[in-house]
């Protein structure tokens, strides 16, 4: 697709808003994505990127007469600039209607007609346990990533890092001080993750995403998304479940009658795993490695899938040969949920739940129960 990077300004009206979070207004030559507007809000934007068919652009102004009944002030001093936080210009409640009209709407194409659990935050800010910065040492700048320029926006006083995290966030920006974290060795563009894990603070410099172990995101939102999974699991009381891209066990820590298989690529060395979990290091992208994992792994009652965002390849076989009767599927990107379950032939989606992982931004965990049908 021949993308152009322009800069011309145009009329806008929003008709609805989209699983990123963005406006959609179609009463223009080609779609328009805008970020940070509410429905019938109309105005003037300009285009950032374009293609023959779609347009992302900014807005610049608001026609006053139309500014939405539920826009507000946002609370965060960074929120015109940052790309991270999606809502923060209207309430935690329309939030989470729009992001429920989000996933309803991609639910579709399972067929599925039912309503949707909605497992709202406690919080809308301080609930982030890691925060991932890019730094650029010629620009000297160190924030998030804003796609439309490709510039770093500075997060100094982000709202979504708990308590323990912000003054140490503070810290690295005050005078600089991230530099100093970069040695020579390092290269001059890279990131920096700060991540209170075990009640300690790790800055971590060009590592993996959850260096020292994965854990949720949320910890209170964590404990919610555990205590909705256990419904399921007393409901179909499995004696065997397999805990897909398990992590260190969290989602089947707190369920004692099943013998848990939990399977990940990183043993992690947080990993506490509990007396009735089992651990398998199997790299599940691998077509190889899953074959012969597969091989070995006998029928089970029950499966957990919680991949990372670019889903799960080798779902079918994987069911296919452990003959689940249940699995959940717990995603924090819906959209390759969608793609990795819809052409599942025995499986028929009976439950699904908003899981609100993410205040404040446009992302959420989703968590979508299946039977075997047949
Ligand atoms: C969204 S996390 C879920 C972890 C766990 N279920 C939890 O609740 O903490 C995704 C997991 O996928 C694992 N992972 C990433 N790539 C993998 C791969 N190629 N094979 C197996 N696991 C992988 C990560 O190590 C991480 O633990």
């Amino acid at each position: 697709m021949n993308e152009k990077n322009l800069q011309h300004t145009h009329q806008f009206q929003i008709d609805s808003i989209d699983p990123l979070g963005q406006g959609v207004c179609k009463n223009s030559d080609k779609i328009t994505f805008i970020d940070k507007v509410l429905p019938d809000e109309s105005g003037t934007a300009v285009t950032w990127k374009e293609n023959s068919k779609v347009r992302f652009a900014r807005m610049t102004s608001l026609e006053s007469e139309k500014v939405s009944p539920l826009r507000i002030k946002p609370e965060c001093s960074h929120y015109q600039d940052c790309f991270n936080c999606s809502y923060q210009h209207t309430s935690y409640d329309s939030e989470l209607k729009f992001k429920k009209e989000a996933f309803l709407r991609m639910l579709r194409a399972l067929q599925y007609q039912s309503t949707i659990d909605l497992i709202e935050a406690p919080e809308r800010f301080y609930y982030r346990n890691r925060i991932q910065l890019h730094y650029d040492l010629h620009q000297m700048k160190l924030g998030f990533i804003t796609p439309q320029t490709q510039s770093i926006t500075e997060v100094p006083h982000c709202l979504l890092v708990r308590a323990e995290l912000k003054q140490k966030l503070e810290e690295l920006y005050s005078h600089q001080s991230w530099v100093q974290l970069i040695s020579n060795q390092q290269p001059k563009t890279g990131h920096i993750e700060l991540y209170y894990l075990d009640q300690n603070i790790q800055l971590n410099v060009n590592q993996p995403y959850a260096f020292g172990g994965f854990t949720q995101v949320n910890e209170v939102m964590n404990q919610r998304l555990k205590s909705y999974l256990l419904n399921f699991l007393e409901k179909f009381s499995p004696k065997t479940i397999l805990d897909l891209f398990g992590g260190s066990g969290n989602l089947t820590n707190h369920y004692s009658k099943a013998k848990v298989t939990v399977v990940d690529g990183f043993q992690s060395t947080q990993a506490q795993l509990k007396d009735w979990q089992t651990f398998q290091k199997v790299d599940l992208y691998s077509k190889n490695e899953c074959k012969n994992w597969l091989l070995a792994t006998p029928k089970q009652d029950l499966l957990i899938v919680d991949p990372p965002r670019t889903g799960i390849k080798h779902l079918a076989e994987i069911l296919e040969k452990t003959q689940a009767r249940h699995f959940c599927y717990v995603s924090c990107n819906p959209s390759t949920m969608i793609r990795d379950v819809k052409e599942l032939e025995n499986y028929r989606c009976t439950h699904a739940a908003l899981v609100d992982l993410f205040p404040a931004t446009h992302h959420f965990e989703s968590v979508t129960v299946f039977e075997r049908i047949g």
